[in-house]
């Protein structure tokens, strides 16, 4: 599949330079992490469950963008998921994820994980193989509320939830180190290895401080268990002090991931960058998003500088939505918005942000937002909105 449309002035992928401010999504691609390239190519991988039908309302918005802001889009649509795995016993080839990397400059993958696959092999193969083989280690996933009535919390206004969470990618207990010893026995042990190594720790600190130096934001929190994780927990609050000595004009603070997850929900306006290891950070992202309107509401993003990002929404496959046209495409659309930022489209992103905030505005949701519309009715109309803005 492939789109391509004249080009003008819109069009152009804008420098970092002149990115508009207001949104965490400007804000999100600062000059760390946005490169400008004048035709994006695109891999689509739709993946499972309502994966493909929230990614079908992603690309249908980047298709009228690329339509009405004379952008040149190419997209090549990749057959991977739990069908492909179970019809060929082959999740992803070497070759494959080889080409992903090589030939694109973006990934938009919407999600694995599918009950017919009870041991979720082929979603670590293809999720966890493009993490680890682009060595992807940063997981960046921007939480903001758009509007009061979404968060379930009492007395929190809009400008109260503004966070960002830089999540390590590559390390921690994702390395799939360890085994079964005596498996199927009463004596069974299972070992998963949690790894931290200095250069990936240090890596994902500096990432964090370098954006919220760069964005103009007060602090960035440390969330681990160091009074339980006593090995990791050393190196990673040494370099967390070291790191961040290095930037006196960010304010510090490291909170225990447990007592994190009590104060997100109590005082979110307290947080602002929050940097934390592979697996707090998965498990903080699906509570913070539970703050601004659930998963329906939150993109992510698994960046390495320099190379093509994987851009997916927090969310899985929700194989009980399946079919159902309820399934928020908004996530996903808020994706391609990180994808355009990421790739110097910061014009173009603005406007679909806005035309999803527009929507959010106007109650054009899926029931879990309170809205009455199908999953591509949603599509349809920040589309619609999109079209008519990149026109003007
Ligand atoms: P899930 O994120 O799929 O669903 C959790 C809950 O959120 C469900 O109630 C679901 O209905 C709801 N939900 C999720 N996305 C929604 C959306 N867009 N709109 C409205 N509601 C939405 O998590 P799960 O049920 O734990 O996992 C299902 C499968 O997805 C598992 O196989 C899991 O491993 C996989 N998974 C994959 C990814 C990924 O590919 N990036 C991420 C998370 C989970
Ligand atoms: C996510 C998901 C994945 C993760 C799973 C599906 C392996 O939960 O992207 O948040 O834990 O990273
Ligand atoms: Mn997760």
């Amino acid at each position: 599949m492939r789109t391509r449309a004249r080009k003008r002035k819109l069009g152009q992928p804008a420098g970092t330079g002149d990115r508009p401010a207001c949104s965490p999504f400007a804000l999100a691609f600062a000059l760390a992490f946005a490169s400008v390239i004048s035709m994006a190519r695109i891999a689509v991988i739709p993946g499972d469950g309502i994966g493909q039908e929230v990614i079908r309302e992603a690309v249908k918005v980047l298709r009228v963008a690329a339509e009405a802001g004379g952008l040149t889009f190419e997209f090549s649509e990749w057959d991977l998921g739990a069908d492909r795995y179970l019809r060929t016993g082959v999740a992803i080839t070497e070759s494959e994820l080889g080409m992903l990397g090589a030939e694109h400059d973006a990934i938009l993958l919407g999600a694995m994980g599918d009950p017919r696959v009870p041991g979720n092999e082929h979603a670590r193969e293809i999720l966890l193989g493009l993490r680890f083989q682009l060595d992807l280690f940063i997981n960046l996933r921007p939480v903001r509320l758009y509007e009061a009535r979404f968060t379930p919390l009492r007395d929190v206004r809009p400008e109260d939830v503004d966070i960002v969470i830089f999540r390590e990618n590559t390390e921690g207990p994702y390395v799939g180190m360890g085994g079964n010893f005596k498996a199927g026995t009463v004596d069974e042990v299972a070992i998963e290895e949690d790894i931290s190594t200095g250069k990936g720790v240090e890596r994902i600190l500096r990432a964090a401080f370098d954006y919220a130096r760069r964005e103009g934001r007060r602090s960035v929190t440390l969330s681990d268990k160091a009074n339980a994780m006593i090995h990791s927990g050393r190196l990673w609050r040494r370099l967390f002090a070291e790191v961040g000595a290095e930037f006196p004009d960010i304010e510090r603070s490291a909170v225990y991931a447990d007592a994190l997850a009590l104060d997100l929900v109590l005082r979110p306006s307290k947080y602002d960058v929050i940097v934390a290891p592979n697996l707090f950070g998965d498990i903080l992202s699906d509570l913070a998003a539970a703050l601004v309107g659930g998963l329906g509401l939150a993109p992510s993003a698994s960046l390495h500088p320099g190379r093509p990002g994987l851009f997916e929404p927090v969310h899985g496959s929700a194989p009980d939505l399946v079919g159902t046209g309820r399934a928020n495409p908004l996530a996903a659309i808020l994706t391609a918005v990180l994808l355009l930022r990421h790739s110097g489209y910061t014009e173009m992103a603005q406007i679909i942000e806005d035309s999803v905030r527009e929507s959010l505005r106007r109650d054009e949701t899926t029931p879990d937002l309170g809205g009455r519309l199908t999953t591509s009715e949603v599509g349809d109309r920040v589309a619609e909105r999109v079209r008519m803005a990149a026109a003007v």
